[in-house]
């Protein structure tokens, strides 16, 4: 593919930074380097480093590797532990054409910078209507086009997404009433965020299908993949790529910990190259102690050790998710619509009571309660009114999950009520 029509001028102005560009150079043995001011390690204080995990192990990390971890090291990431994430991806999505990976300060990292490396200002981008606000928040900065594509229970209607290409203005050959066709898609495919939808493998298929046809980048936003509650994870994009047209993020943060800042990003050569130059512009490389800690587990556990790990996560979750749905049935029956979840942390939930923006109730009526979700505008591209509502389970006691949808019954009621309606008479529908 001729990935050059789809990066921004941006990214196109982006050159290696020299002494970054010398990098890989730094851990060969028979060179004596001269060309770079290393502090020396010699100089910082800390000697070595152990972590003792939840299961009374200690992990003693490495004393080269820790030392390196104290350095400067290359723009990609601690070359172990990008090796063995490169392995992780081969075995779970076996990407049908060459790719490259190259690790980031947490997902949000890569995401912005693939965004800044394929919109100009005012350039279109597919997205799922709603979607996760910490992108929002920046494609906003790029005074990017939002082209919302709607979505239901299973993430992206594939029809939908047709009908906006399909029926996209011809360019005008005078230029004059040009506007660009979007090059570009920006989903969360697993345990959505603000959604929780999960698509289908069915569906996945139909939307890389309209994409190659109309050569559309996926942006394959997946930080939940693995907390998928179904016995088979739902395959990737990235795992049907025959083009070279993904690009995937995964991230660390709700699997070992959000704390560590730690995501990669899978794709094509070319365009991970830009996301690099990106990173040796800016931040430079993801933080060294993090990698360590992570790379020393990860080879401790083994990618067997690791999926077994994936599987627990998914259970805690399947288990915080049933809990909630318990509570729901008990609470919100009549007062709100929800579809339940098969991954992710998240439920959006529909309020009834004849409320047509659950902003008000929630940012004063519901806090006034002392009960806390985020009011759908928050996740609307065009930032339109809505009834919806995010509600996380993610971490609630079932105690407090149950008191926490008492607490909102309580205020829907009350707005119904000023509403002119009373809960009996709304009945459940189901989305
Ligand atoms: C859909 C989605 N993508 C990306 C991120 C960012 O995750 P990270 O911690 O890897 O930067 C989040 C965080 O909540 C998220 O919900």
């Amino acid at each position: 593919m001729d990935y050059s029509k789809f990066l921004s001028e941006r990214s196109k102005l982006r050159q290696p930074s020299a002494t970054r560009a010398l990098a890989p150079f730094l851990h060969q043995k028979d060179l004596i380097s001269l060309g770079v001011g290393q502090p020396n390690p010699d100089t910082f204080p800390y000697a070595s480093m152990s972590v003792t995990l939840k299961t009374g192990e200690t992990l003693n990390i490495d004393e080269q590797l820790f030392s390196r971890a104290l350095s400067y090291d290359n723009t990609q990431g601690l070359p172990h532990l990008n090796e063995w994430l490169c392995q992780l991806q081969k075995i779970e999505h076996n990407p049908p054409v060459d790719f490259t990976l190259s690790i980031g300060t947490g997902s949000q990292d890569l995401l912005t910078k693939t965004f800044e490396m394929l919109l100009n200002e005012g350039d279109p981008i597919l997205i799922e209507s709603p979607s996760y606000t910490g992108c929002l928040s920046f494609l906003k900065t790029l005074n990017c086009n939002f082209v919302d594509v709607m979505t239901d229970a299973y993430g992206i209607i594939p029809e939908q997404l047709e009908k906006i290409l399909e029926a996209w203005p011809e360019s005008d050959p005078s230029g004059r009433q040009n506007q660009p066709k979007p090059r570009c898609l920006y989903t969360i495919p697993s345990g959505g965020n603000p959604t929780g939808a999960t698509s289908t493998i069915e569906r996945k298929r139909a939307i890389y299908d309209i994409c190659h046809k109309h050569d559309i980048i996926i942006i394959e936003d997946d930080a939940y993949y693995y907390l998928q509650f179904t016995v088979e994870r739902v395959p990737s994009y990235l795992s049907m790529d025959v083009d070279g047209r993904v690009v995937r993020c995964d991230s660390m943060s709700k699997i070992l910990s959000s704390g560590l800042r730690l995501g990669w990003v899978t794709g094509p050569k070319p365009l991970i190259e830009r996301i690099n130059l990106h990173t040796m512009g800016t931040n430079l490389q993801p933080s060294g102690i993090p990698q360590v800690m992570a790379y020393q587990l990860l080879a401790h556990w083994g990618h067997e050790g690791f999926f077994h790990h994936v599987k627990n996560v998914a259970a805690f979750y399947r288990q915080k998710r049933d809990d909630f749905v318990e509570c729901l049935d008990r609470h919100m029956k009549g007062r709100a619509t929800w579809a339940v979840p098969s991954a992710g942390m998240f439920f959006w939930v529909r309020l009834l009571g004849g409320i047509n923006d659950s902003e008000d109730l929630i940012m004063n009526k519901a806090l006034k309660q002392k009960v806390l979700g985020l009011p759908g505008v928050k996740f609307m591209p065009h930032e339109s009114k809505t009834e919806y509502i995010r509600l996380s389970y993610s971490n609630v006691s079932k105690e407090n999950m149950d008191e926490a949808l008492r607490r909102l019954a309580l205020v829907i009621d009350q707005e119904a009520e000023v509403n002119g309606l009373k809960i009996e008479d709304l009945g459940r529908s189901d989305q």
